[in-house]
């Protein structure tokens, strides 16, 4: 299993370019089972997670082929299975994204519970309630889930919570639903939005993504369609943590500057000129940062996925932060390591307190979970001393060539 060293203290400096976002484009691979006509998705990253997703969508029948430049073409001709199975689903909990096409395409679907994971134990109630809205008859039994519908009708439903992968789930059933279907209290992240376009773009009527209610009106049948997904802005959201934190100086390009307008504002908070361009922004410290508070939200407040990078960047600032993480109940993970690496920081039910330190100190440490271990790296190269980053697939499911993008940046890391 590969190690990452990070070797310090560095201040990143450079251009950095973002790839396609992990979070966009797994929903539309699973979208892509809506049709039995080809999909072509272009400038994908071939990430792990990618890498179950188009294994998910092969195990149930469709045909795919991932070319040399990043091209994703996927023909679902047809279902010849209907069951996605535990060893799948327990590689990566969005396999669970596949229920709501295949129930609308084929009707029945057999799936594994998805079960807890390192950041929570994120249940799937809210999906299943919105297919058994629109008519699906839902069994549990022996860690499965077995769904049918002849054909799924049009319901309102209202979310508890704005789960993104609840409103994705149930947009893409009501796709090819009978009727009209409103989800309220809809997540609102630009990744439903791109999957609302992507599926529009398959011959969907979906209106409103990107806004608390979104509107479906069911068509018979989808299309074929291509597509290029948004730039993930929690890669970029990384890239710009690190470079306030190492006081460097990076412009990081290919990026949505709406996306990441949380980011830029805690940033600016703690002292860093952040620049706004077109399609790019540059990130420049010249002096430490200072401490802020930050509460993790739904879109468009501070994602989640940001909170343990963020949080390196509080244990290196002058004065005493707090981060709250509302999403998920377990996302701590990485204060334990963070500790190890001479951090200063007190949990307090879903708060934590972090107090700055001038520098960290390299130590061997593992990265818990796939941000957990971004923040790792971002933590590496604030440090006095090499860091060793063990349990690196995590990172590997959302960052493509991260060692090669921070190389570029000047930082020093191996992987061995
Ligand atoms: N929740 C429920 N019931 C449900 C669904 C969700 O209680 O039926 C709760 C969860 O337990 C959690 C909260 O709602 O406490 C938010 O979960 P959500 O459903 O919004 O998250 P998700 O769809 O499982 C996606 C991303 C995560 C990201 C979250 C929040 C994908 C593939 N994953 O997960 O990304 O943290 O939204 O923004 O889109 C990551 O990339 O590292 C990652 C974990």
């Amino acid at each position: 299993m590969s190690t990452l060293i990070v070797e310090s203290p560095c201040r990143l400096q450079g251009t950095v370019n973002i790839s396609c976002a992990k979070n966009a484009i797994l929903p539309i691979i699973a979208a892509t089972l809506l049709t039995e006509d080809r999909c072509r998705l272009e400038d994908i990253a071939a990430l792990e997670d990618v890498k179950v997703m188009i294994e998910v969508v092969n195990s149930l029948g469709a045909e795919t082929n991932l070319d040399g430049a990043n091209t994703l073409e996927i023909t679902a001709k047809k279902i010849e299975r209907n069951e996605a199975s535990y060893e799948l689903i327990r590689k990566m909990r969005a396999s669970f994204l596949i229920m709501g096409p295949m129930l609308a395409r084929t009707g029945k679907v057999k799936i594994s519970l998805p079960g807890g994971c390192a950041i929570g134990s994120r249940p799937i109630d809210l999906h299943l309630k919105g297919f058994a809205a629109m008519g699906a008859n839902i069994t549990l039994g022996h860690g499965y889930i077995e769904a049918y519908a002849d054909r799924l009708k049009g319901e309102s439903i209202y979310l508890d919570f704005p789960s993104v992968g609840a409103t994705e789930n149930i947009m893409m059933a009501a796709a090819l639903a009978e009727g009209v279907t409103t989800i309220e209290n809809a997540a609102e992240e630009p990744e439903i939005v791109d999957l609302a376009n992507f599926l529009n773009k398959m011959g969907a009527r979906v209106k409103g993504a990107g806004t608390d209610t979104i509107k479906v009106e069911g068509v018979r049948e989808l299309k074929g369609a291509a597509h290029s997904a948004i730039p993930d802005r929690i890669e970029a959201g990384t890239f710009m943590v690190a470079a306030a934190a190492t006081r460097g100086d990076v412009l990081i390009e290919g990026v949505v500057p709406e996306h990441v307008k949380p980011i830029t504002a805690k940033l600016k908070e703690m002292g860093a000129e952040v620049n706004e361009y077109e399609k790019s922004i540059r990130v420049n410290a010249t002096e430490r940062l200072k401490s802020v508070d930050i509460k993790t939200m739904p879109y468009p407040g501070f994602p989640t996925d940001m909170q343990s990078p963020m949080m390196t960047a509080m244990c290196v600032a002058k004065g005493t932060s707090v981060i709250t993480e509302t999403v998920f109940e377990n996302r701590f993970m990485h204060i334990s390591e963070l500790k190890l690496m001479g951090a200063k920081i007190k949990v307090d039910g879903r708060s934590a307190i972090v107090e700055g330190v001038e520098r960290l100190s390299g130590a061997k440490v593992r990265a818990t979970d796939l941000r957990a271990g971004a923040a790792l790296i971002i933590a590496g190269l604030c440090s006095d001393g090499p860091t060793e980053i063990s349990d690196v697939y995590h990172i590997d499911r959302g960052y493509i060539n991260i060692e090669e993008k921070m190389k570029g940046l000047g930082a020093s890391i191996i992987r061995v």
